[in-house]
């Protein structure tokens, strides 16, 4: 995999979509890379005083020079989004050229867009562009109350009725498995959101029968089950015993304990940060996409990157890692 391009560049403005996603224009320097629809940038943070890197979707596919991207502030997560929003306008920092793992396929026949919550901000850019081009395709967007829209104005004056707003408070939820029935045979999906509607929309596609190539995806790498609580992880092939707070992932609590780890994605997608469980008392918190609901309910490995144990400790073996 090509490495990734830093670059240093600003904050040029800041604009709160909700009360809590902020949107931020960023300037990056040096030669402006457009962003195709689904890519993202990367944005150097630090957490509790050490850098780090997050990853956002581009909001849209402007071309004038600037990065747009939302974050939501979490206050359960792993402190990239308070470190965002603590940034004023002017802030310089490190920016990526931007990648991307979510690609729109266009010239397909129809499309059915499916977005939750903060999910929202890669399909938003291609229901633009599938709206530029006259392709077939619906757009529907759920969220927990119509305050937590982001960018819901823009897409129903330029989609009309191809968009659909699925509102929880008001007892309105998407339909997936309706929704998927209704499709064409050659359709593509293209879903980012909670991993609960995830693994729904999946689990329906798989059951149906239709091609998994067809079924694209993005996560946010970090919703989980449970609440994010410390808990003791052992390796006793390496004779580490250590906690991983509440505010890091497992993976970054092994790598700064030393041990020698392989991840990409650090999203819970790729399946290369796996290793496999020897014992827990506690309950694993899969937050993957990576692994089949059979792999997880079997428990035998944890992505590292997202997953978390909850309740308990958890005792994992490195049979190919150093440490
Ligand atoms: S690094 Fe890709 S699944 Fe963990």
């Amino acid at each position: 995999m090509a490495s990734i391009e830093w670059s240093s560049g600003r904050l040029r403005s800041v604009q709160d979509l909700t009360a809590d996603i902020r949107l931020f224009e960023i300037e990056r320097d040096g030669p402006f890379m457009p962003a195709a629809p689904g890519a993202h940038i990367n944005v150097g943070v630090e957490i509790a005083g050490r850098p780090d890197t997050r990853s956002y979707s581009v909001v849209g596919a402007d071309d004038d020079g600037l990065y747009r991207i939302a974050v939501k502030r979490v206050p359960q997560s792993r402190g990239g989004s308070a470190y965002m929003w603590s940034l004023a306008p002017g802030a310089r920092m490190r920016v990526s050229a931007p990648r991307n793992h979510f690609p729109l396929s266009l010239g397909k026949g129809d499309y059915f867009l499916v977005a939750g919550g903060i999910g929202i901000t890669p399909l938003y850019g291609m229901a633009l562009a599938l709206a530029e081009t006259g392709a077939r395709f619906r757009l529907a967007y759920a969220a927990r109350t119509r305050a937590d829209l982001a960018f819901a104005d823009v897409l129903a004056a330029r989609l009309g009725d191809r968009l659909s707003l699925h509102i929880a408070a008001e007892g309105e939820r998407i339909d997936l498995a309706a929704e998927i029935d209704a499709l064409p045979a050659d359709a593509e999906l293209y879903i980012c959101g909670p991993l609960p509607m995830f693994e729904a929309a999946r689990r329906h596609w798989q059951t149906r029968g239709r091609a998994p190539a067809r079924f694209r995806f993005e996560t946010f790498g970090s919703s989980g089950r449970y609440a994010s609580e410390p808990f003791r992880v052992k390796i006793p092939r390496l004779g580490k015993d250590i906690v991983v707070p509440q505010n890091q992932s497992l993976l970054e609590a092994l790598e700064d304990a030393g041990v020698e780890m392989i991840s990409d994605c650090r999203r819970g997608e790729c399946g290369l940060c796996t290793l496999p469980i020897l014992e827990t008392d506690g309950i694993v918190d899969h937050r993957d996409v990576f692994f089949s609901d059979r792999q997880k309910a079997a428990g035998g490995k944890i992505c590292t990157c997202v997953s978390r144990v909850s309740g308990g400790e958890i005792v994992l073996d490195t049979p190919d890692r150093a440490g």
